[in-house]
């Protein structure tokens, strides 16, 4: 017989069961990602690998991958859509280690030591879109490895944190926080105020989270042209695509200078004195993509001089900027800590797009985002 305790005439044993219920169904929900794959991977536009992975070079089916995870509860969810293979979960490259041995893959990051100590090792599933640092290890450089990456998978979140630093410089924002941490009523600002709507924005890299960057700008009434590397395909709201070279030219038609590039040899120091040089006076510029593709001394040259207004910067050279860097102190430079790839939506997202990965390796299917090794991205 249930207890007699009841609330409007419902038992204290039943409103427990459905307080139970709700509980578990809520840790269900909240637990992992359980939306459709396909839908996700369609809205981010993901490239499937032209050659199925049972026909690329050296693919044998695997016995064991590593996936770097805190989470056992992951492991095992990454373990339900691979059922004949050993799924082993590793908390730190550490344990990575003791397990990478027999390892046929890894879901992960591109550790040397970890990634030398692989003897079998044949897919790397990077959790970063810039795989430069896979790419400096000369195993995975010379190809005897597949590499697929996360390109693409940002685009929502860096597009916002893009938007939130032009938005910051243009409307002064920096300068009136400076002035209300100081109890400061002063409305004039120490520059003039800048209007997106029908000025020009120049993104660099129309890649996956170049062309959500070009989306939002255009959304605020900005004239939007881009550079991309193999061709000048784009999307409607892009005015025009040029190809990589064209950039010298481009670069002085834009108010706001987007670089999105992945860290390639192409794009190492890219923005140099020459380049700062070639800007419209007064432009801003923002980095979201790597900082080694900026030379920092010519950056700080070209805002001291007054060359450009501006910069927004979520990248550096060097990582992380030392306390004493003079780009912390340089006029209108905002810098937030490599962050912009943060966001807990976009994890879901790029663990979803990692475990549909694993699901194809495993089956020796086509895979989404395999890295041109000899591109670099
Ligand atoms: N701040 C952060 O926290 C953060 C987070 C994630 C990513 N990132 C950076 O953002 C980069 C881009 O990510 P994504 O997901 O957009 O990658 P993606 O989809 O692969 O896009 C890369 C784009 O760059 C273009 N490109 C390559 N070399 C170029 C050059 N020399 N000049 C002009 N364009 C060039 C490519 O052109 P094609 O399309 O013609 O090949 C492609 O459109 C990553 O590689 C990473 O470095 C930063």
């Amino acid at each position: 017989m249930e207890t007699s305790v009841s609330i409007t005439g419902i038992s204290a044993a039943k409103i427990f069961r459905i307080c139970a219920f709700l509980l578990v169904s809520l840790f269900a929900c909240s637990s992992f990602a359980e939306e459709d794959p396909a839908s996700i991977i369609a809205a981010l536009g993901l490239r499937e690998s032209v050659v199925a992975a049972r026909d690329m070079k050296d693919w044998e089916r695997p016995h064991k991958i590593v996936v770097l995870s805190d989470s056992t509860a992951r492991v095992a969810w990454f373990h339900e859509v691979a059922k004949d293979v050993t799924v082993v979960g590793a908390r730190s490259h550490a344990e990575a280690m003791a397990q990478i041995g027999d390892a046929d893959g890894l879901v992960g990051s591109c550790n040397p030591d970890v990634i030398n100590a692989g003897a079998k090792l044949r897919w790397i599933q990077s959790q970063a879109a810039g795989v430069e640092d896979c790419l400096a290890i000369p195993k995975v450089r010379d190809g005897g490895i597949i590499l697929t990456n996360m390109q693409r998978v940002n685009g929502p979140n860096i597009s916002e944190h893009a938007m939130a630093l032009i938005l910051t410089l243009t409307r002064q924002i920096n300068a009136y926080l400076a002035n209300q941490s100081e109890g400061k009523w002063e409305r004039r600002p120490p520059q003039e105020l800048m209007d997106l709507d029908g000025h020009t924005m120049l993104v660099v890299g129309l890649g996956g989270i170049g062309t959500t960057i070009a989306e939002r700008a255009h959304a605020f009434g900005m004239h939007v042209i881009a550079t991309r590397n193999s061709g000048h395909e784009g999307p409607s709201f892009v005015d025009y695509v040029g190809v990589a070279d064209e950039l010298p030219k481009l670069i002085g038609q834009a108010d706001i200078v987007v670089n999105v590039t992945p860290l390639t040899p192409e794009t190492t120091g890219l923005f140099n004195a020459a380049m700062f040089e070639r800007m419209k006076p007064g432009a801003y510029f923002i980095n979201v993509g790597r900082g080694k593709s900026v030379v920092t001394d010519d950056l700080l040259a070209a805002l001291k001089s007054g060359r450009i207004a501006g910069a927004g910067l979520d990248v550096v050279d060097p990582e992380p900027l030392p306390k004493d860097h003079p780009l912390w102190h340089a006029l209108n430079v905002v810098i937030t800590p490599h962050v912009a790839g943060s966001s807990e939506l976009k994890l879901d997202r790029a663990w979803l797009v990692m475990r549909e990965n694993l699901r194809r390796y495993v089956a020796g299917d086509k895979l989404f985002s395999v890295v041109d090794v000899e591109r670099g991205y």
